[in-house]
């Protein structure tokens, strides 16, 4: 592997700034040094003092540029890659007219396999070098999505859906072939690599009371797999799932009472909670997925972080393609400031940039790994560019603090604004 020393502008955090004073939650270094060796982050510092520690090593300038951790989408459906911007309508029509169908196709494996090359170049385009992701209900899908995270070196965290109702036939699993591929999946996959896997009940809608019975046996089985799912995202949704389980106090109960929560759950969507739902998620730990893009393409509804976050819940922020519009972590947060300020909540671009990073790290237990840049992490590096169009060049010229040069690369970025992509230290873009 190939040992660098890159130089640029350097930002990570320690810990969620509480406002945007709060200048002890990170550190910011006009002229950095950032020690790459063996896809681990050796060192980092004054450049000239790391530089004299580290003669022998190439260095890469990426000056004027900014050095940050790699982003982390902490809810996004790899088979939805060609389901993205599918027009006019909200959750359940939205399944059974567009994904579901789009989804029968990764029972091939040669589409899985090319969809997952797709899937994963997009990522990369934007900036993102760890996911937490839906495949579709075939063994297929979760074989190539990880074995394409494994040719790349990311960490990836995924699974294949459990559905075994309420979808086309072609799109079901059963009790015994869901446990059986998904047993056979962790044994292939989980702790191989960078990879992890995460048991996916896709919601309630869609799989019985022993199927779910089945996934509490799967998550006792293996407490160090992920679980994630969808809740409260919809209102008709919700209405259907009380139907379904009648004796639910509430759609978290659905799988509270089938032993689903904990701090290694991810819960998407999370709009409409009553207030036993919110005490269940002080009480378990589990974690509600903010999805900007896709809760306004939907019109789902918004998300209150602010709300959430005073009950000391930890909330993670996603894109959630393909009801979200945009793989870039960038627009997910300028879409997410724009919800939060619909409810009067405000979004510090400091916050924000923590949240994208460090913030979704903490959510999924893995900040000792990634999400920031300190000593000793995994080399996962983004560098950005705040003047990567003319329009954000003209506004840089006006930008006088680190605080608003963020909030600049929030609204106004893309993945123009990704220069290069460092995954486990090997740069991805030079590359291409
Ligand atoms: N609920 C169940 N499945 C899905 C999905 O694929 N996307 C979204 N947005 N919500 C869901
Ligand atoms: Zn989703």
């Amino acid at each position: 592997m190939t040992d660098r020393l890159l130089r640029g502008r350097l930002l990570t955090f320690h810990r969620e700034p509480q406002s945007g004073d709060d200048s002890d939650a990170y550190t910011y270094l006009e002229d950095a040094g950032l020690l790459i060796r063996n896809g681990i982050i050796e060192d980092t510092g004054p450049f000239e003092t790391i530089r004299a520690k580290a003669r022998d090593v190439v260095v890469k300038d990426h000056r004027p540029h900014l050095m940050l951790a790699g982003f982390i989408d902490t809810h996004i459906h790899f088979p939805q890659v060609q389901v993205i911007a599918s027009w006019g309508s909200q959750l359940l029509d939205w399944l059974n007219n567009y994904t579901f169908p789009e989804e029968t196709r990764f029972a091939s494996q040669e589409h899985s396999q090319r969809m997952a090359e797709a899937f994963f170049d997009q990522l990369i385009a934007h900036g993102t070098t760890s996911a937490v992701a839906f495949c579709s209900v075939h063994k297929t899908s979760a074989d190539a999505f990880f074995s394409e995270a494994t040719r790349r070196n990311m960490r990836m965290l995924g699974g294949k859906v459990l559905m075994d109702r309420n979808a086309p036939s072609d799109l079901r699993d059963t009790v015994q072939s869901g446990y059986d591929d998904t047993k056979a999946l962790i044994v292939d996959w989980h702790g191989k690599g960078r990879n992890g896997y995460v048991i996916s009940p896709r919601f309630a809608i869609t799989s019985t009371p022993e199927q779910m019975e089945m996934a509490k046996t799967l998550a006792a089985e293996h407490p160090g797999c992920h679980i994630q799912t969808h809740l409260s995202e919809n209102k008709d949704e919700i209405a259907f799932t009380k139907e379904l389980y009648a004796q639910a106090r509430d759609y978290l109960d659905v799988y509270q009472s089938y032993g689903l929560l904990g701090d290694k759950t991810l819960l998407g969507h999370a709009i409409h909670l009553e207030p036993r739902e919110i005490d269940a998620l002080v009480e378990t730990g589990a974690h509600p997925v903010f999805c900007p893009t896709s809760n306004l393409f939907l019109g789902s509804g918004l998300f209150d972080h602010g709300g959430l976050s005073a009950r000391g819940i930890m909330n993670g922020i996603a894109t959630d393609v393909g009801a979200g519009t945009s793989y870039c972590m960038l627009q997910t947060l300028n879409e997410g400031y724009k919800v939060l300020q619909l409810q009067g909540q405000s979004l510090h671009p400091l916050q924000a940039f923590h949240w994208a990073t460090r913030g979704n790290a903490c959510v999924l237990g893995l900040e000792h790994k990634i999400g920031t840049l300190a000593p000793g992490t995994e080399a996962d590096i983004i560098i950005l560019n705040s003047a990567a169009t003319d329009a954000m060049a003209l506004r840089m010229e006006r930008a006088e603090s680190l605080s608003e040069e963020l909030f600049i690369l929030q609204i106004m970025g893309d993945d123009r604004a990704i220069d290069e992509v460092y995954v486990n230290g090997v740069a991805q873009k030079a590359k291409a």
